[in-house]
Order: C-alpha cells, then structure tokens, then sequence
C-alpha cells in the first residue's frame, strides 16, 4: 500500500492518483516517486485502466524534487540515484496521463506534470523551474519538455530566472490545455478522462504515440509513423465497431481488439 499516495478506481476507465504529502506541499521524495512509479506499472498491465488522473491538492500539485532528502546527496549520490529509474518507468507510461493541477506546481512538480499528456489547471495554480534558486538546475526533463511546451523564450525565462508563471500565462504558452475554478480542477480532468476512456484504446495508444513522435523527429518520420499506426489501425475489429457503429447512428462499444 502506497503510503505518499491516495488510489482510486479504477472508475468508468480511470483511475485516480493523489500525490499526499501535505506536510511538505506533495515534495515529490524518493519513496513517492516510486510509489508513483510502481502504480503506474500496475496500471499499464490492468485492461480496466484506460486513463490515468494525477493530482495534487488545492494548494500544491507538487513543490518540486524534496530539497531536505535532497541535500543528503552528494555528487555520487546523485549519479546513481533511484529516482532516475523511477523516472523513466513514468516516462514509459503507456496510457494517457491527465493532470489536474491546483496551487504550487514547481521543479520536479512541474517536471511531472509535464510527463503528463494533458495538462488542465486551477486558475491559481503557479508553474516554475526555481532550481536556479538553489544553486542548480532542473535535472528530470525540465530544461527539454518545457522548451518543447512553451518555446525556448519563456522556458529560458523560467528557467534562468527561477521566476514561475500564472496558470493563464502557462495556457496562452501552451503548457495547459483548459483552465478552471480551483475546485473544479479535478472533476474536468476526470470527465476528460472519462471521454478518452471510451476510445478505442489500441486507436488511443497509437494516436498518443504519434503525438509523442512529433516531439523528437523531424516531420518526415513523424509522417511516416503515423501512416504506419492508421494502417495498422485497419486491422482492429474495433475499427469495424467504430465504423459500424456510426453507419448505424448507435454509440461504439470498443473491447480494445
Ligand atoms: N522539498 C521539501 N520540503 C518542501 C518543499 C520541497 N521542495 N517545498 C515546500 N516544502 C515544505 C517546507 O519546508 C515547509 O515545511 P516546514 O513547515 O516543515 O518548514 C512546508 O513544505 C510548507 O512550505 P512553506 O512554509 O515554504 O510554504 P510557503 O507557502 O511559505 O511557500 C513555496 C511555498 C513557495 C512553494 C516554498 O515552499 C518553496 O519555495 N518551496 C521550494 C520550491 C522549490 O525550490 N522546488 C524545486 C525543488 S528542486 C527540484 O525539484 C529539482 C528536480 O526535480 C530535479
């Protein structure tokens, strides 16, 4: 049982992760990590997972990597730190991630939200790279996904200043997709949720893969693999569903096949 973490469902599709750490604004720690780390491995392998919600609380999604554990790392210490592993098992997720962020969402929080496939934030959340205020730099994808997310303006900006920015300003960037009331977060990340859980999941695992393609190629491949996944997608009886489905005027019923 996951002591940093608070599961739920998996419900209609989705299940619900809850980062608890509030006596130190969801600092994300090593055990959190992998806790975080081993659900999702659950969850890859769990056909009643279709989608995953990550969230924090109202003041804080996550305060970033936990600077007390932090600073008992030495050089060597940080070499071969756990957490490396832990991040890769996330990145490697295979299922989308939503993530409903309220309050603080900064370093390794803003890390972790960015490893998210859609971002949907309270209007009072605050999303920073403040390393560059402790003498180092984000160290779990920050500089990368954030120039990515953003553009290499702003990330600069966030990143060398340490200075965050307001939800609105993260929407207009492009890191968030949809902003909400604070105590509505939570519920439109999960209907969001709801509705991909619905999806052909194959049609879905393969969509967000080509999704994640166009990050790191050039156009051509990314072309190239996307007409690869739609032509396999050719090959799925919830295809024939899908289609049936709509010559019909009834809703699909997808198995995943
Ligand atoms: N690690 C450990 N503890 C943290 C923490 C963190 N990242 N952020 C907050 N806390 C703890 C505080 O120490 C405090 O605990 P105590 O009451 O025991 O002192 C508690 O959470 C509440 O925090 P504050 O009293 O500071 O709350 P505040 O409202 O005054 O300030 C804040 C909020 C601006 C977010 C401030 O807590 C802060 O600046 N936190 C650190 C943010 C940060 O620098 N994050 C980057 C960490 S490095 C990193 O993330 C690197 C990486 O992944 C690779």
């Amino acid at each position: 049982m996951p002591n940093h973490l608070i599961i739920e469902g998996p419900e209609r599709g989705v299940l619900r992760i809850t980062l608890h750490r509030p006596e130190a604004l969801n600092a994300l720690n090593t055990a959190l990590l992998g806790e975080l780390a081993e659900t999702l491995t659950g969850a890859q392998d769990d056909n009643q997972v279709r989608a995953v919600v990550i969230t924090g609380s109202q003041r804080a999604f996550a305060a970033g990597a936990d600077i007390k554990e932090m600073a008992e790392r030495d050089l060597v210490g940080i070499l071969e730190d756990p957490r490396q592993r832990h991040w890769a098992t996330i990145a490697r997720f295979n299922k989308p991630i939503v993530a409903a962020v309220n309050g603080f969402c900064l370093g390794g929080g803003c890390e972790l939200a960015m490893h998210a496939d859609i971002l949907i934030a309270g209007e009072d959340a605050r999303f920073g790279q403040p390393e560059i205020n402790l003498g180092i730099m984000p160290g779990a994808g920050g500089t990368q996904r954030l120039v990515r997310a953003v553009g290499k303006a702003l990330a600069t900006q966030m990143v060398l200043t340490g200075e965050p920015i307001s939800a609105r300003r993260a929407l207009e960037a492009g890191l968030i997709s949809e902003i909400t009331q604070p105590e509505l977060t939570l519920e439109r990340a999960v209907a969001v949720a709801e509705t991909i859980a619905t999806k052909a999941p194959l049609a879905v695992r393969l969509a967000r893969e080509a999704l994640h393609k166009a990050e790191d190629t050039d156009l051509a491949t990314g072309l190239r693999f996307e007409r690869h996944a739609f032509t396999l997608l050719a090959g799925t009886r919830d295809r024939e569903e899908g289609i049936r489905a709509f010559q019909e005027k009834r809703p699909a019923t997808f198995s995943g096949h």
